[in-house]
């Protein structure tokens, strides 16, 4: 797995520990932020949104990604993708989040995890969805 320049991964974890700062998350109290780059070097973030009905809550991935697609990136456009959450430990994605990374992210991508401290988690398409449901296969 080719990994991410280092000053490119520090601006999108810039961008997404400022856009966690947006996050609507009164019931977990939980702020998360995502930032995601496409090839053309655009940047999209997101926060999580939640709701008093709870299963309409929304994750900050998926949000970038919603934000990219509302400003013309396509899908298997999206190269990088970093998440944030404060604390000292970096937190996967959610599975929808991964089912929908999946579909819109390059096959060539990363999705990079971080936090308030050292730790850094990173992960290839196959190796955050292995055997991926897939619309190419039916
Ligand atoms: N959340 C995200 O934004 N991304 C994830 O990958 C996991 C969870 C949000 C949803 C909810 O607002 C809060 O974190 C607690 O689950």
């Amino acid at each position: 797995m080719k990994s991410t320049d280092p000053e490119l991964l520090n601006s999108l974890r810039s961008q997404a520990a400022l856009a966690s700062k947006n996050a609507y998350s009164p019931y977990s109290n939980f702020q998360v932020g995502a930032a995601v780059i496409d090839r053309e070097g655009r940047v999209f973030v997101g926060c999580n949104m939640e709701n008093a009905s709870f299963g309409l809550t929304q994750c900050a991935e998926r949000n970038a990604i919603a934000a990219a697609v509302g400003g013309g990136s396509k899908a298997g456009s999206l190269k990088t993708l970093v998440i944030y959450v404060p604390g000292k430990r970096a937190l996967p994605p959610c599975g929808a989040c991964r089912q929908v990374m999946h579909e819109m992210m390059s096959p060539d991508s990363q999705v990079i995890a971080c936090c308030d401290g050292e730790d850094v988690k990173t992960w290839s398409p196959h190796q955050y969805l292995p055997d991926a449901f897939d619309f190419h296969d039916y």
